[in-house]
């Protein structure tokens, strides 16, 4: 990708993502004399673990934390716990529920002591690949360390475990019996209880399983000439075409470009501006939040986002880091537009003349039946196996 939006790579730790693939006691799936066991090479078990579809590559593991069917079993019972907030009020999933996908349907969530977050929750399949991690950051591009920010930060607060919380939330479970055990299978040969990284791990490798390749979209891709309406597969070619241009920044099968591509030695962090604000006609963002800008303050960075995964994305709205479209349909018609003119309002800008806006962003025709095929592809991406796929959902339902 030639445009200046992709950012150099920064604090970028290659060891972090470049990790061996190994799971359930990482040189341990070789038989008494050393040959593979029927259950098949390493990355067959990490396969088979995850569930994932053949039409997926592997994700990348980290090496310092191997996924497992414990630790991941331990993550999804932290996931559903409102134990795991200080005032014991809020847990993961109440930003996160499977059947919007993974986001939670409002604009911007509130965090467990009243809080607003700035940002939109955001939906959760396949984060295993991503490249980097929230709406706009290029320092967080590990899951592990991404999960700390809801779990620890003090500012804002999500779930609030700060330095002064975290002793009482600890003894919560080391003093349950069951969690004690989960932790026990999860972490065999460390015996300290309790610790930051054994959630965060556990959390990740949750996480990490969240994969979904199973929409009408995938049943297509792998040769189920049934599997689109017609109209759907007119709404993919405009996808993939060079009018709508959409593919672009949401291509491949992960349908984002901010995937990690374990063939590079650096990941692909990709930011666009895509013409939401223009509130000074120099490209600026509402100041509460600018996106890369924020953690760069390099002027031209005003207004650069990921580019999500559009996967699940019928179940995933309202849209945007800040929720501010509300409908698939609007999203297109969007982009249609080359950006969006806000006539009035504290942000009023047109975002269509944005400087600062991706030239891949700009006014084109569409016809009414042409906007309405791109959102039935778009709903195409629902994967009714994930949303609904009891190894997700609260294990003590
Ligand atoms: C108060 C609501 C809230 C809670 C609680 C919450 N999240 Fe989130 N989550 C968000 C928001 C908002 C974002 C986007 C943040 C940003 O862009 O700065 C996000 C982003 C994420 C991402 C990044 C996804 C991506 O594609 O980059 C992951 C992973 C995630 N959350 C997992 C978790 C886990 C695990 C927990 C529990 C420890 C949790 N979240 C708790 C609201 C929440
Ligand atoms: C230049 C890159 C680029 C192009 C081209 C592009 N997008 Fe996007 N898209 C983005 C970025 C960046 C965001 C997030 C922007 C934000 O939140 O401020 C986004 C957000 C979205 C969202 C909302 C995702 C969510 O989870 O809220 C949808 C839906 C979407 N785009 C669909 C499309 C469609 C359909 C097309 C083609 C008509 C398209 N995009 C073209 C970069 C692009």
């Amino acid at each position: 990708m030639a445009e200046s939006t992709e950012v150099a790579t920064r604090r970028w730790s290659a060891a972090a993502l470049m990790g061996l693939l190994c799971v359930a006691g990482c040189g341990d799936s070789g038989g008494p004399d050393g040959t593979d066991t029927e259950a098949g090479s390493p990355e067959e078990d990490l396969r088979a673990l995850l569930g994932l579809p053949d039409h997926f590559e592997l994700p990348a593991i980290p090496d310092y934390n191997p996924l497992t069917a414990e630790k991941i079993a331990l993550g999804r019972r932290l996931f559903y716990d409102r134990q795991l907030s200080a005032n014991g009020t809020q847990s993961c999933a109440d930003c996160h529920f499977q059947e919007f996908g993974f986001a939670d349907g409002m604009k911007t969530p509130t965090g467990s002591t009243g809080t607003v977050l700035a940002r939109n929750s955001m939906a959760l399949a396949n984060v295993a690949y991503n490249s980097s991690y929230t709406w706009a950051s290029d320092n967080l591009v590990t899951l592990e360390d991404q999960i700390k920010v809801p779990l620890l930060s003090d500012n804002p607060v999500e779930l609030g475990v700060t330095d002064g919380a975290r002793d009482e939330v600890f003894a919560r479970f080391e003093q349950d019996p069951e969690y004690a055990q989960l932790f026990q299978d999860a972490f065999p040969d460390d015996a300290a209880g309790v610790t930051t990284n054994k959630i965060v791990f556990a959390l990740a490798s949750f996480c990490r399983s969240l994969i979904s390749g199973d929409s009408p979209y995938d049943r297509h891709v792998t040769g189920d000439k049934d599997a689109l309406t017609e109209q759907q597969r007119l709404g993919l070619s405009l996808f993939n075409g060079e009018r709508f241009e959409c593919f672009h920044c949401h291509g491949g099968v992960l349908l984002t470009n901010a995937y990690h591509d374990a063939n590079r030695t650096e990941p692909q962090l990709v930011f666009f501006n895509n013409g939401l604000y223009n509130v000074d006609g120099e490209g600026s963002y509402p100041t509460h939040d600018q996106g890369l800008y924020e953690l760069t303050l390099n002027p031209a960075h005003r207004g650069l986002f990921r580019p999500p995964s559009l996967r699940n994305i019928a179940v995933t709205a309202p849209y945007m880091h800040d929720g501010s479209i509300a409908t698939l349909r609007e999203v297109v018609e969007h982009y249609v537009a080359g950006g969006r003119l806000l006539e009035d309002g504290p942000f009023a800008g047109d975002g269509r003349v944005s400087p600062l806006k991706s030239g891949l962003v700009r006014p084109f025709a569409a016809t009414d039946e042409e906007i309405d095929a791109v959102v039935a592809f778009l709903e195409a991406m629902t994967d009714e196996s994930f949303t609904t796929n009891s190894a997700h959902a609260d294990p003590l339902d």
